[in-house]
């Protein structure tokens, strides 16, 4: 299955759903994250949503995704229900689309869904009615498109808005990953100005790299210190510790050696770099305490802004 099953945001400028960042224009994307930046300051809070009901509908495990979404529809009124999947009638074999046509005739007007299955937002968005808003908070290994605007939101704020001089270097499990294929988009998206063009480094395992167009156009390398030379930006990705099953990785350990991210190594970046995870974080696994926890640490600034850009999409997607 393609890295992107579906087709990009329709309706431009104005969006209907958000399902992926592929060929999201850059100008709303830049709307997008001013808006947020706006947000993450404390201005123009309001009750934009106030007497719009919205549910997060999650058929995987979140804690980031879910918590950030349901403050942000909180801080702009919405009327927000959480539901448990573990709890309802999921359990009794109702489908995801069955489920969303029911809340949907009670009323609720805005799905925040996350799946396992690639494409299965898209699909629900498909099944909606009119006026009706699907936002994917995370779909197989497709896309995760909300974290990737808030990792852009947190690389400008350090950074700049100039994508286009930096060098950014992803490094891990690319393959199953839609963090990064959401973040790839994005930097591509970002990352021109003035006849430059952003270099962006891709370091991991071959087995954790995927083969289809997903890199194009990325420096891929299977050496992290060399991958890390000089870079200004390191966007680290969570090992997903289920494909150890699969043989993909031949332990925590080789892995750890090979691609783990420790402050001897980050020496090896650009002296102001940054390190983003998007959690949750395997410590001495992908990246030591040290890390994670230290000055050069996005991490935390990453979940705030999380609450900041949820509220710009959930304002774009359903304030009347
Ligand atoms: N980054 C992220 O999606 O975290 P959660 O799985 O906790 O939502």
């Amino acid at each position: 299955m393609s890295a992107e099953p579906y087709p990009a945001i329709r309706s431009t400028p104005a969006l209907e759903h958000l399902l992926t960042l592929a060929d999201m224009p850059r100008a709303q994307m830049v709307a997008l994250l001013d808006r947020a930046q706006r947000f993450s300051e404390g201005r123009d809070a309001r009750q934009a949503l106030a007497g719009t009901a919205v549910c997060t509908l999650f058929f995987e495990p979140s804690t980031r995704t879910r918590m950030s979404f349901q403050l942000a529809a909180l801080r702009l009124g919405a009327d927000v229900l959480n539901f448990d999947v573990s709890t309802s009638s999921a359990r009794k074999g109702e489908t995801a689309r069955d489920t969303m046509k029911n809340l949907e005739a009670m009323g609720v007007r805005g799905f925040i869904v996350r799946h396992h299955d690639d494409g299965a937002v898209a699909a629900l968005a498909d099944a909606a009615n009119p006026g009706t808003a699907l936002i994917n908070a995370g779909d197989g290994r497709s896309a995760h498109p909300t974290q990737g605007l808030l990792d852009m939101l947190t690389l400008r704020q350090a950074k700049g808005a100039d994508f286009s001089r930096l060098k950014v270097l992803v490094i891990g499990d690319v393959k199953h990953s839609r963090v990064a294929r959401s973040d790839l988009h994005a930097l591509r998206t970002l990352g021109h100005g003035e006849g430059r063009s952003i270099e962006i480094r891709v370091c991991g395992p071959q087995s954790l790299l995927p083969q289809d167009a997903t890199l194009d156009g990325c420096l891929v390398s299977q050496d992290l210190d060399a991958a890390l030379e000089g870079v200004d930006a390191v966007m680290m990705l969570r090992l997903q510790r289920e494909r150890m099953d699969e043989g993909l990785v031949a332990s925590l350990e080789d892995y750890h050696r090979d691609y783990g991210l420790d402050a001897r190594r980050l020496k090896r970046a650009a002296a102001d770099a940054v390190v983003l995870h998007p959690g949750p974080v395997n410590r001495g696994i992908e990246i030591t305490d040290e890390v994670a926890d230290g000055p050069q640490s996005l991490i935390l600034q990453q979940v705030a802004n999380g609450v900041a850009v949820r509220m710009a999409v959930l304002e774009a997607l359903l304030a009347r």
